[in-house]
């Protein structure tokens, strides 16, 4: 139901991840080409033609690979120094796993530019695709990935094979799940919610202290100054008339029109914004009208058939976008009325609406 999306740039403030391009084949000779470079990577062979450049990144765009180039971003250009890509594996009992990969140009190594861009990747993977577990290894002798591994705060599973220590072929194995990753960098469930995705995207940089409820808050049940409350609700949601986004960043608010029955410009007024919403934005609008919802967001299972109604949350390329789904129908404020998921969407989180 779901295809798999473009790949999104990423952003830090020295770095742009950005989805390799044919155009960028004669760039990644600066370190492909390297044998220092590519003799530490598990998984590349040197490569010190553009054809053979071109020929690499043409499979990768075949396969759909979640495959950056590393640029820094100088003088509004961006200087490309490497490359990180990541793949689904299959890691214990797992479901959503990914393993991943890196390299830097030589001239550019020990300035924390693989760090940086890792932290970032992991920003991506575990709060954007909620994926539960990463997995990377190193060559035993690779003391500079370790370290990389190590600052990103990977925990040690083992060397692989057993018992080869002293073999260089053999790998330093590391894996982090998300509930590990919540932790060690202080992130909480809660802000996953109230977060909007294009936001997570550009806050790696400012990461905050954050307090862990990890509790559902209790639904409002009467807003002061609204003429409604959860025992008189704005009205009984038994069908769903279609509002189209009157322009991007409204998907939130066109939302709440179709679940309220009322115009975008009057929940604008409500919501008090005409730009990008998160969950809390939405749920004090659903309180003002009356709405009854889950104290909690479920994270998308393909597998688990979707309430009658719910408020789904997606990732597009680059952004977060919310729509409804009504009894077997996407009403979707940006790609219309539709009987499947807008096909460039990954829907990431479900939130049930009471009727
Ligand atoms: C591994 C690699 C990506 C690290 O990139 P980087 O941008 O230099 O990484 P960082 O600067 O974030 O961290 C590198 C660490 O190695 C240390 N280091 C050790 N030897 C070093 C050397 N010869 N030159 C630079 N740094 C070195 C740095 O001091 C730093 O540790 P610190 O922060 O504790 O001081 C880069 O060395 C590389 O591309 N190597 C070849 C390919 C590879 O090994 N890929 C990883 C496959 S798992």
């Amino acid at each position: 139901m779901v295809s798999s999306i473009v790949l999104p740039t990423l952003e830090t403030n020295r770095l742009a991840l950005l989805p390799w391009k044919l155009e960028y084949a004669e760039d990644m000779l600066i370190f492909a080409s390297n044998e220092n470079v590519i003799n530490a990577a598990g998984g590349w062979k040197r490569i010190t033609d553009v054809k053979k450049a071109r020929e690499k990144i043409e499979n990768w765009i075949k396969r759909n690979s979640d495959e950056w180039a590393i640029a820094l971003k100088i003088n509004n250009s961006n200087k490309i120094i490497g490359s990180i890509g990541m793949h689904k594996n299959k890691f214990k009992d797992y479901n959503f796993s990914f393993d991943f990969g890196y390299l830097i140009a030589e001239e550019f190594w020990g300035q924390g530019i693989a760090t940086e861009a890792v932290q970032k990747l992991m920003q991506y993977a575990f709060m954007g695709l909620q994926c539960d577990v990463m997995t990377v290894y190193h060559k035993a002798f690779n003391n500079q990935s370790k370290r990389v591994i190590e600052k990103c705060k990977f925990k040690f599973r083992g060397i692989y094979p057993r018992h080869s220590q002293d073999n260089p072929d053999s790998n330093a194995c590391y894996f982090l799940t998300r509930e590990d990753y919540l932790d060690l960098y202080n992130v909480s469930e809660q802000d996953l919610e109230d977060v909007n995705i294009r936001d997570i995207l550009i806050k790696y940089d400012q990461q905050k202290p954050t307090t862990r409820s990890g509790k559902p808050q209790q639904q409002t049940q009467h807003i002061k100054g609204s003429p409604y409350s959860i025992d008189n609700p704005v009205r009984r949601i038994d069908n769903i008339s279609y509002i189209k986004e009157p322009t991007g960043y409204l998907c939130g608010q066109s939302c709440v029109a179709m679940l309220a029955g009322v115009s975008v410009c009057e929940v604008i007024k409500v919501i008090g914004t005409d730009k990008g919403t998160n969950k809390q934005d939405l749920k004090k609008c659903l309180d003002y009208y009356g709405i009854r919802y889950a104290p909690k967001s479920m994270r998308y299972d393909p597998k688990v058939p979707l309430p009658d109604l719910c408020v789904i949350r997606m990732v597009l390329p680059g952004y977060g976008h919310w729509g409804i789904y009504y009894k077997g129908i996407y009403y979707d404020p940006e790609f219309g009325i539709l009987k499947e998921c807008p096909s460039q969407a990954k829907i990431f989180q479900v939130w049930e609406i009471y009727t």
